[in-house]
């Protein structure tokens, strides 16, 4: 508890600064920490209901079993309704999931059965999240082109069968190392490395093609790497930014598997879903692009372990670098360049590099601690 409460006046000092930030959420959640373990589900963003259920949107979420979908999940069903999003993929859900609003298997691979879940769910909204991520995908580029490449066309084709509006992340991972690092722009040369970046840059390609050929409803984000507490990261590059603050709670002990000087585009998940909800909310006439850049901050694995040790003085951290992980950092952006994204649907985020510390430092020590609890 002692290390609860430090977080905490931490906490209450950040939400000076930046009122939005999710910390000040987290003293109510704390408050009420013995009556019930929901309270943690709980946080999240505060968007108010839409007006009218004709307004709302009805979403279907694949790849929803992942770092993102459960909390995107959260996130639409505050705004548009629990039965009006629909969670899918190809795993069995944890109960909390399964007992929390509509989850359905959906194999994006199987296209008819895909078409049959638009067509009796009157879906309107469809996230595409399934994806193999960069260091599992170079692990298994036959299984990543079958679920990235030819998953995303079935998405395409009965998104644009269906009148669907479709929102496909993409990635730091489309660019290479013939782009621009620092920061990487919107347009520019795009030679990614990886069968994920590959894939990636031909999912922005075919969906602005679907858009400018058939009208389709394409909306593409490139997001960083995302911080989050409450799930584990699918294996990106990136999973080391995560994984530090669960060593850190837990062992004092990290052993980091990039080089400590090591910079990437970061963003901590309620700014990344938050960007997702506002970005698909948009008036179709305000894009002036169909693929956007968000940023928020870069940081090194050094610049991390630094901000942690303020809270967690005794963490020790070695490096043990992969190579594979390593070469792929290396030709990513160090910082993306997003002010059509700010210019446009008015995007801004809302955490720091000292936000986000204290944000998944709290959450991860009162989950542990509810865990115990229950
Ligand atoms: N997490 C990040 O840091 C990050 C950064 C940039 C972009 N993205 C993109 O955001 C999306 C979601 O990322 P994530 O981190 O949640 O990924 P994740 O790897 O954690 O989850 C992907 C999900 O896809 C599911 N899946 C795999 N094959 C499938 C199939 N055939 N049919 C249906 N589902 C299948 C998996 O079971 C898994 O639950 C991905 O498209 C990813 O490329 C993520």
């Amino acid at each position: 508890m002692m290390l609860v409460m430090q977080l905490l006046r931490g906490a209450v000092k950040h939400a000076g600064s930046s009122p939005q930030c999710s910390v000040e959420r987290l003293i109510s959640a704390v408050r009420g920490i013995s009556s019930s373990s929901q309270r943690l589900s709980d946080l999240g963003g505060t968007h108010p209901p839409s007006s009218t259920d004709s307004d709302r949107p009805k979403v279907l979420i694949t790849g929803g079993l992942g770092q993102l979908g459960v909390g995107l999940a959260k996130l639409l069903r505050r705004r548009f309704g629990k039965n009006n999003v629909i969670l899918s993929d190809i795993r069995k859900p944890p109960n909390h999931v399964y007992h929390n609003g509509p989850f359905i298997f959906s194999d994006i691979l199987d296209y008819k059965n895909l078409r049959e879940i638009v067509v009796n769910n009157n879906i309107s909204w469809l996230v595409h999240y399934s994806a193999v991520l960069s260091a599992v995908g170079e692990n298994n580029v036959a299984l990543a082109k079958e679920v990235n490449i030819t998953g995303l066309h079935n998405i395409l084709d009965i998104a644009t069968e269906h009148g669907l509006r479709v929102f496909v992340p993409s990635t730091i991972g489309a660019f290479g190392p013939s782009s621009p690092r620092d920061p990487t722009p919107e347009l520019c040369v795009q030679r990614p490395r990886t069968i994920y970046g590959v894939s990636k840059v031909h999912a922005e390609l075919m969906g602005e093609y679907y858009n400018h050929r058939y009208g389709l409803d394409f909306r593409c984000l490139r997001y960083p790497g995302i911080i989050s507490a409450d799930s584990q990261p699918g294996g990106g590059t990136t999973d080391y930014a995560v994984q530090i603050f669960h060593a850190a709670v837990k062992t004092g002990c990290f052993e980091c598997n990039l080089r400590s000087d090591t910079q990437l585009p970061m963003m901590y998940i309620d700014d990344c879903l938050r960007a997702t909800l506002e970005f698909m909310e948009a008036p179709a006439d305000t894009l002036v692009s169909r693929t956007y850049n968000i940023n928020s901050m870069s940081f090194t694995p050094q610049e991390l372990i630094q901000e942690i040790q303020k809270v967690l003085p005794d963490l020790k951290v070695t490096y043990n670098v992969d190579p594979v992980r390593q070469a792929i950092a290396d030709g990513w952006p160090m910082a993306l360049e997003d002010s059509a994204a700010r210019r446009d649907w008015g995007w801004k985020h809302e955490c720091d590099l000292s936000e986000l510390v204290h944000s998944m430092l709290t959450r991860i020590t009162l989950g542990n601690q509810l865990a115990q609890a229950y």
